[in-house]
């Protein structure tokens, strides 16, 4: 007994071996963990002083499973399968002590197990799904045998976790993590040292015709719920084996679709996204002790939908929100939309009546700016001109406390003038939500140029605390996600002068993976959003006038989108369904004669084609904000591309894309568009100078952000 390795250390407690595992921060499975398992278990059963085994942790979690940063390297021996499979048929007893978090392989070590006790703060999960593979540890053998085919389902196929004591049959035994608890579990290890080992592979499964149903309902509904995600479907018929199978055959069939799982690009790109989300949180150059400022209380001015989706974020978490709005009536509006948003969520079974009451109570309206007097953070959401914003601020640097977060959720304009307009630069920064403000999860923290450390750090903190990914940019026009928006939109529109629809543009988008095409997604958020936009800077596109021609006319013949019926498409009363409009392809036509664009016919122009005009310029957007700058990494690109609009996680985001399909692929589509699109081309698709030169060294995206 003693420390087999730095990450397992074993000692005697009367007759029972203790195994703790202790591979901080996460207990992670990793090699030297499988290796000092394997060699604790062996020697705790071949010791006559040992009559039963119990697995823990020195970690205030049991396990994140298996470590995920092995998944590319070579030799991954000894497998986890062949630790579990030594526990499962260990000649004593041995016990799982989950005592905090047990996640995909965390779990599946636990199920191994001939016994488990959890504490009632435990939350169990098998979230391998997100990682575009499925638990392939046993976890989709072993589980059904505990829960049921319904909750193992629900578990593997959602990857969501549950509080411990919610699972029955999973556990022996839940108790609570008081001071007692060891004793507790000392006794429970006690009285079942001497029975007949019970393992979980030898409870029978077989299939019904209720489970068949089961199963089959369970696929069809998730082909449309995970519409493009391969692993899904793959969970359910690793399930599915179980019932038509032996355990061993079952495991057999884990394995091999486990592997298939792990050989697609799906599984490449999540599990690049797993720690591309994580990295965001690392700010380049600010010390990791770098202090951060307590915000208690929020201010957020203007009560519009941004504003009230801004505030609802804070009310959510329990922390109290003054909403100021120029005029009692759009307030009492504000005010009314919050409650319907809440009491929706109430009726979806979300909230119940008296989280919605409390969530109201802390939120206080006010039509007079001496009530941002003490609060510690302002977000201002008002409208997006630049000298509205200013004067906000000015009014801002009067009323507030010292030491106040001054905060605008622009999302465009130059936070740098913005922060002028008052004598404390230093606390200015950008906290650009994305719409609806209270559901997406993205925030962009954008760092001025004099924005002080501290407030950076509090604001990335603040993110996680709402809930949100916090990802730090820096001030250019749109910051990353709005300016690559830009040229994604650009293209579409140029699509549509050239010959394509704009349900032939959707389908491809959407099947490509988005939620929805650049043309519904346009009408949902309202054309004349955009139409502000280009307002605001037509000096910078002047130089092409087919720039989003067709969404101005639109915009100007009062087609705002959605919003008023029409758009570009039509909606019927009361619908959200788009409806294709010939006028839309006749404004299309004349705007391309008048401008002496060559039209082809819509099915000339092909799904590839609407794919590389449409995500190759965001991936060279990107590059040129990499080179400048505005993005700290590639990676952090594709985190505000999932979750700022819609990404499908499953392509990793935009510059993963380009590395799995590769960058010299992109290079030259550019250029061939560059070539062959005539002035339009040469204007728009000219390859940044850090792609053509990543081409050049061979490098990727990826190789870039690890140097
Ligand atoms: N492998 C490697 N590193 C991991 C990890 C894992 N399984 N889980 C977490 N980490 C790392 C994170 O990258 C992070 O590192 P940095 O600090 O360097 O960024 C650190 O541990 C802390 O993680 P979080 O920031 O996520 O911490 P948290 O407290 O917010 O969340 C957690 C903890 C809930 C465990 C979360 O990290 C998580 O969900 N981890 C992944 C769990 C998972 O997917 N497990 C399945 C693995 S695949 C598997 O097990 C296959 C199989 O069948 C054998």
């Amino acid at each position: 007994m003693g420390q087999i390795n730095l990450s397992i250390s074993t000692k005697l407690i009367d007759d029972i071996a203790i195994v703790d595992i202790h591979n901080a921060p996460v207990n992670a499975l990793s090699k030297d963990v499988r290796i000092g398992l394997m060699e604790a278990i062996s020697q705790s059963i071949k010791n006559p002083e040992v009559n039963a085994i119990l697995l823990s942790s020195q970690l205030s979690i049991f396990s994140a499973g298996a470590d995920i940063s092995e998944f590319s390297s070579g030799d991954l021996t000894p497998v986890l399968p062949d630790v579990l499979h030594l526990i499962e048929s260990s000649s004593k007893p041995v016990v799982a002590l989950v005592n905090g978090g047990a996640f995909g392989g965390g779990l599946e070590l636990a199920l191994a197990c001939h016994y488990r006790v959890s504490f009632t703060s435990a939350r169990v999960g098998l979230p391998e799904v997100h990682l575009g593979i499925l638990p392939g540890a046993g976890g989709t053998q072993r589980l059904p045998r505990l829960v049921g085919a319904k909750i193992a389902l629900d578990m593997i196929v959602s990857g969501r976790p549950n509080a411990a004591d919610s699972l029955e049959g999973l556990f022996d035994l839940v108790i609570e993590h008081s001071e007692d608890a060891m004793t507790e579990v000392a006794a429970f290890v006690q009285s079942i040292k001497n029975e007949p080992i019970p393992r979980v592979s030898d409870i029978p499964l077989s299939m019904d015709d209720a489970l068949e149903q089961l199963f089959n309902d369970y696929a069809d509904n998730i082909k449309k719920r995970s519409r493009g995600f391969f692993a899904p479907l793959k969970c359910i018929e690793a399930v599915k084996h179980g019932y038509t199978s032996s355990f061993d055959d079952g495991l057999n069939a884990e394995k091999a679709l486990f592997m298939q799982c792990m050989q697609t690009p799906q599984a490449r790109a999540q599990q690049y996204f797993f720690f591309a989300e994580r990295s965001a949180s690392h700010i380049i150059g600010l010390p990791k002790d770098t202090s951060t400022r307590v915000i208690a209380s929020v201010g957020v001015i203007g009560a519009g939908t941004m504003g009230g989706g801004i505030a609802m974020n804070f009310a959510n978490v329990g922390i109290p929100v003054t909403l100021l709005e120029q005029r009692q009536d759009a307030l009492d509006k504000g005010l009314a939309l919050i409650r319907k948003n809440y009491e929706n969520s109430a009726k979806k079974g979300k909230l119940t009546a008296e989280q919605v009451e409390h969530r109201m109570s802390l939120l206080e309206g006010s039509t007079d700016y001496d009530s941002l007097s003490d609060v510690d953070l302002v977000i201002e959401a008002v409208f997006e001109k630049l000298d509205v914003k200013q004067a906000v601020f000015k009014q801002l640097d009067k009323v507030c406390k010292q030491g106040a977060i001054l905060a605008t959720n622009t999302s465009t304009l130059d936070i740098n003038l913005i922060a002028q307009a008052t004598d404390r630069p230093s606390d200015v920064i950008g906290l650009h939500f994305f719409s609806p403000a209270n559901v997406m999860k993205l925030l962009e923290v954008v760092r001025a140029d004099e924005t002080s450390n501290d407030v950076i750090a509090t604001a990335m903190k603040l993110a996680k605390t709402i809930k949100k990914v916090g990802v730090i940019v820096k001030v250019c026009f749109g910051f990353v996600g709005n300016r690559m928006i830009e040229v994604y939109a650009r293209e579409a529109n140029r699509l549509l002068l050239e010959g394509a629809t704009p349900e032939q543009v959707d389908k491809v988008i959407f099947d490509y993976g988005f939620p929805m095409g650049p043309f519904t997604m346009g009408d949902m958020a309202g054309l004349d959003i955009g139409y502000f936009v280009r307002e605001s800077r037509r000096e910078f596109i002047a130089h092409d006038p087919s720039y989003c021609i067709v969404a101005d006319q639109l915009v100007e013949q009062g087609r705002v989108g959605l919003k008023v019926g029409k758009g570009a498409y039509l909606y019927e009363q009361g619908s959200r369904k788009p409806v294709p409009d010939p006028e839309v392809i006749r404004i299309a036509e004349q705007k391309a004669k008048e401008l002496g664009i060559t039209r082809r016919p819509s099915d000339e122009i092909s799904e590839q084609e609407i794919i590389e005009r449409c995500i190759y310029p965001l991936v060279n957007e990107g590059a040129e904000i990499l080179a400048e700058g505005i993005a700290q990494r590639a990676s952090d690109i594709d985190v505000i591309y999932v979750y700022g609009y819609g990404y499908p996680v499953y392509r990793g985001g935009p510059m993963q894309y380009a590395d799995e399909i590769g960058l010299s692929h992109i290079l030259q589509r550019l250029q061939h568009y560059q070539e062959t699109l005539g002035e339009y081309g040469k204007a728009w698709f000219t390859p940044s100078e850090m792609l053509v030169q990543l081409v050049k060294d061979s490098k990727t995206f990826a190789s870039i952000d690890k140097e």
